[in-house]
């Protein structure tokens, strides 16, 4: 044992200590079980409210499993902290939330904490739920009340010490968790406070687009909240004036993007934002409009036309004559690695990917203008089949079998390079994104998710 693993046990040891003697001052009771509710007994209209607000909170997307009944559960979410396995809220009385009363549900959506009065853990994003309105919970419930009913239980999460004492929530809790349901703010507009309540509390935005602490934890405000944070070994980027996008955001582009899954100056939607992206192409556009209000709120407003107009045709012109084929397109360059990269672009991506090809030209995405180089190589390797819903199935194949290591660190040099007036990426950091991802497509490749 290495001195620093030594501090760090006796560190958890003694954080562990404090948080189970927190933890028995403050413990939570078991809320009795109930006969599971009769689903004629629910109002129709309630249910079909509830069918909106969950979609808007994306549970169907952690709660179903590849292949498996829908909320069913059994999804295993990697953490920093181990693999946790999300639950079955099928009405279920013994492997779902069957036996659970309107109350013990809202305590679960509210303060994370489950009807026998366990800690849950926050990658169910209580702390951003927790601000959903009582009418909002009652519709859910009904909906979820009303769904079939799946008697499968979903694994046993069992994270490693000392994180597996689920008790040490409570200190989690008492430090980030800030109750308290979304209270509008009355000098801004009805439709800018309804996109503030959707992304602050169902649509649990921060949760992927926030960097975590080293507990978990997403700031809600300040500087740092929307300020870019990792999903699923993908890079979420800032929704503050932050971004790297070459074109300035506009709120129909965001519009456009967050319900057809692309638009034409930002490119496509792709990774842990798809099903975001299809959630919401189901849902009112009105509630869309409000998301892209609230959002060009935190990235401070829109340029004026003028200048966002000059910028627009700036970058649009650069990016068609990057692209390749195009009669003005730059040379390929004589740096050795550089030319690998040209010749692996040319075989493998420039079939699609050419002077006019696509709707978006590739110089025009955030992936590749990002300083962060992750979404490059897992879109290259994963892919994105099928295409968002909206996006009449503009899908790209996956190429982690015909592209080796080194071809793809060649090919994002070459492609930040052509595709971008950037800094080069650092090797090293484009190195462990390939060797992330692969570790990544080989635990998938051996059953897990
Ligand atoms: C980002 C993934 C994610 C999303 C989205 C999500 N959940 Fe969960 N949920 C989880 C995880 C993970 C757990 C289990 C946590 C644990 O075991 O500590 C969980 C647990 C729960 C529980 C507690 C179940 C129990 O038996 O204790 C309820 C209730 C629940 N979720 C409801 C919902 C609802 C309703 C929505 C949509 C508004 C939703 N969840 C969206 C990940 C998610
Ligand atoms: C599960 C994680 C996750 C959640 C939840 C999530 N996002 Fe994203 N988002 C991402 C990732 C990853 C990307 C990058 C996708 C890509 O490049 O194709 C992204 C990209 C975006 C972009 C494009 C940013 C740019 O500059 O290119 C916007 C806008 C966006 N998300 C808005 C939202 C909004 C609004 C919500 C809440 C309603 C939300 N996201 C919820 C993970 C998430
Ligand atoms: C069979 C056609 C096809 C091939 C081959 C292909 N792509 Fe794509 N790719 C697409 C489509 C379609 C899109 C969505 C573009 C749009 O919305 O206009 C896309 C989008 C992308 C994006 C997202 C741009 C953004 O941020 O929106 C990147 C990055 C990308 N491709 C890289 C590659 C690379 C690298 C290769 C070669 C290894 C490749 N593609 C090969 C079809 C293809």
């Amino acid at each position: 044992m290495s001195l620093k693993s030594i501090a760090l046990t006796l560190a958890g040891a003694a954080i562990l200590g404090a948080a189970g003697a927190y933890a028995y001052a403050t413990r939570h009771g078991e809320i009795a079980a109930i006969a599971p509710p009769d689903p004629a007994g629910f109002d129709r209209a309630l249910i079909d409210e509830g069918a909106i607000v969950a979609g808007l909170g994306n549970c169907h997307v952690c709660h179903t499993s590849t292949g498996g009944a829908e909320y069913a559960g059994g999804l295993a979410l990697p953490t920093p902290f181990g693999t946790i396995y999300t639950s079955n809220i099928t009405p279920d009385p013994v492997a779902g939330i069957g036996a659970w009363s309107l109350e013990a549900f809202k305590r679960a959506m509210r303060e994370g904490i489950s009807r026998d009065g366990s800690h849950l853990y926050p990658a169910f994003p209580y702390d951003y739920y927790t601000k959903i309105t009582d009418a909002d919970l009652e519709a859910l419930y009904a909906y979820l009340m009303t769904r079939p009913a799946v008697a499968t239980a979903a694994p046993e999460t069992a994270l490693p010490f000392p994180f597996g004492f689920r008790p040490l929530m409570e200190g989690w809790n008492f430090l980030h968790l800030s109750q308290g349901v979304f209270e509008p703010d009355p000098a801004q507009s009805e439709i800018w406070n309804r996109g503030a309540y959707i992304v602050e509390s169902l649509g649990h935005c921060g949760a992927c687009h926030t960097p975590r602490n080293a507990m978990g934890a997403a700031p809600k405000s300040g500087p740092a909240a929307y300020g870019g944070g990792y999903a699923e070994g993908w890079y979420a980027p800032p929704l503050t004036a932050a971004t790297t996008a070459p074109i300035p955001w506009t709120e129909i582009a965001l519009v456009n993007y967050l319900i057809d899954g692309w638009d034409r100056d930002h490119g496509i939607v792709a990774g842990p934002m798809k099903p975001v992206v299809n959630d919401l192409y189901e849902q009112s556009e009105d509630d869309v409009f409000a998301i892209a209000a609230y959002i060009m709120h935190l990235k401070g407003g829109e340029k004026p036309a003028a200048e966002q107009d000059a910028i627009v045709a700036e970058a649009r012109a650069r990016a068609d004559k990057a692209e390749w084929g195009h009669p003005e397109a730059p040379p390929i360059p004589d740096d050795a690695q550089m030319a690998e990269g040209a010749r692996i672009f040319e075989a493998q991506c420039a079939t699609c990917h050419k002077t006019g090809g696509l709707p978006s030209p590739l110089g025009l995405g955030t992936s590749i203008w990002s300083d962060e180089p992750a979404n490059l190589v897992r879109i290259t390797f994963e892919g994105n089949t099928p295409g968002p819903l909206g996006s009449l199935d503009r899908a790209m194949p996956g190429r982690a079998n015909q592209i080796s290591d080194s071809e793809m660190a060649a090919l994002a040099a070459f492609m930040r390079a052509r595709f971008t007036d950037r800094p080069a990426w650092p090797a090293d950091l484009v190195a462990q994104r390939i060797s992330e991802a692969r570790t990544d497509l080989a635990h998938r490749a051996a059953g897990g998710h």
